[in-house]
Order: structure tokens, then sequence, then C-alpha cells
């Protein structure tokens, strides 16, 4: 993606960012959304478990989304389930704005948002076994060979991943690179803690909205692919039999 950047070394992070830093313009409105909202709807990142029933203030089916860009597709998920509660990661401030923004506008009671790398968030904030489920829509697609290894969906990220879902939790990711697609895919099916809820690739579910770069591709042809995947039901008491063995 396009900007300044400021990469962070595999060293300083402990893992391979999925994300450059960038500079991009942050706009007025943006700015102030962003000052007003995320002192009420924003959650800092610690490295200490959050309390979701706290945070949201009851118990409800907690989806998160890794890498929500502007937005509008979380906050019309959101608008239409307001039996979910939904928990948006982002580390782009002008989206982050964006987000506020529509949040406000909508009165949305059920989104909260940490500004932060996914992968810390996912690993130090949320319990296992806490989430109904978890969207990844169109990742950057880092396409140069030599940039793939910064490709957000990797083997050791999804097991973290797939142990934060409640048995039956799912996780759904879309992209329309079909190279992209065909990695997903091969990460999802050996991850045994996940099993395919379609034999392949899945129909798009209604939950998620058509964006309207995705209308421009699909008039130009390109294709999109949706992969939604389970955790079983009976990985958690086979999950904690390994921990038990290991211990
Ligand atoms: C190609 S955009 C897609 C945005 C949105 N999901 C959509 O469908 O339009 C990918 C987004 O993921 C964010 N991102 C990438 N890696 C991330 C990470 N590790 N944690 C949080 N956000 C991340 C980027 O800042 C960017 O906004």
């Amino acid at each position: 993606m396009a900007g300044q950047e400021t990469v962070h070394s595999a060293g300083r992070a402990g893992h391979i960012r999925s994300f450059v830093r960038r500079q991009g313009r942050v706009s007025n409105a943006q700015q102030r959304y962003h000052e007003e909202m995320m002192a009420s709807i924003g959650v800092p990142y610690r490295m200490a478990r959050v309390d979701l029933d706290a945070l949201f203030g009851r118990a409800a089916p907690r989806i998160v989304e890794i890498g929500f860009g502007m937005g509008e597709t979380s906050a019309a998920i959101a608008a239409a389930h307001p039996e979910n509660d939904y928990l948006g990661i982002e580390v782009h401030t002008p989206g982050v704005g964006s987000l506020c923004k529509l949040v406000a506008e909508r009165g949305l009671q059920n989104l909260r948002i940490i500004q932060h790398d996914a992968v810390e968030v996912l690993r130090d904030m949320l319990e296992p076994a806490s989430l109904a489920g978890v969207h990844l829509f169109f990742p950057d697609p880092w396409p140069k060979k030599r940039h793939q290894k910064r490709r957000l969906l990797q083997p050791v990220f999804l097991a973290l991943l797939a142990s934060r879902l409640q048995p039956g939790g799912y996780i759904h990711c879309a992209t329309d690179w079909e190279d992209y697609a065909q990695q997903m895919l091969a990460v999802l099916m050996a991850e045994h803690l996940l099993e395919n809820t379609a034999s392949g690739y899945a129909p798009r579910p209604d939950y998620r909205p058509l964006t309207k770069f995705e209308q421009r591709g699909l008039r130009l042809g390109h294709g999109v692919w949706d992969l939604v995947f389970r955790r079983r039901q009976e990985s958690l008491q086979t999950e904690n039999n390994r921990q038990d063995q290991l211990a």
C-alpha cells in the first residue's frame, strides 16, 4: 500500500509485521471523531486479558474483525446484528477515525476498537475460546514474492486465531487475490482445530455486504473468494488434554 513507511524489524516486534505504518492523511473529521470517540469505544492495547463482558456491558456473541480498513463493512454488519458484539482491530489512523465517525453517526452500541497490531491483540488481550467469530476481509495481499512472508494468514497466526474461537466458532476470510485464496485454503485446511463449512471455497455469507471496490471488481470479471471454517466441537477437550500432557 502507498504511503511513507516505517518498517519494523521482526526482531523488535517478535514477529514479521503484516503492515507498514503509513503517515496517510487524516481528515479533520477523522481526527475529530478519533479524539472524541476513542475515549469511549477505544480499548488501549495492554499485555493483559480484557474482560469482554465488562467492556460491552453484557454477555453476547463476540466477533473480532481484523484490519477493518475504513470500517464501512464493520459498521454495516454491527448495525444489522445488534445481538452480537464486534471488536474491530486496525492500525491505520484514518481508518480508525472513519469507523469512529460511522459508529457516532449510526449510534452503534455494539462496536469497540483496538488500534494496534492484531497479532499482539489476539495473543495478549483475548482469552482462549472466547470468540464466536473472526472476520478477515481482504487482508493486504502483499503480491510481490519477497513480501509474501508479511501476509497475515500464516500457520502460526492461524493457530492463535483458532485457539481464541469457541468450539463451533467461525473464521471467515475473503480475498480477491487468487493465489492468496489458494494459500488461505491450504493453511486453513492444515489447522487441526478447524473444519471447512464448505467443500473448498464458500458462498459469500449474507452478512458480508459487497464493498464498492468488490462490486467494481466483479463487474470487471475479477473473482472474490470467501472461506468459512469452524472450530471443531470436540477440539477444546482434545486441546486441553494436549496441554495437560505437555505440562
Ligand atoms: C487491504 S486493507 C482491507 C480493509 C478492509 N478489510 C476492506 O475489506 O476494505 C487491509 C487492512 O488491514 C490492516 N492491517 C494489516 N495488518 C494488520 C494487523 N496486523 N493488525 C491490524 N490491522 C492490520 C491495514 O492497515 C489495512 O487497513
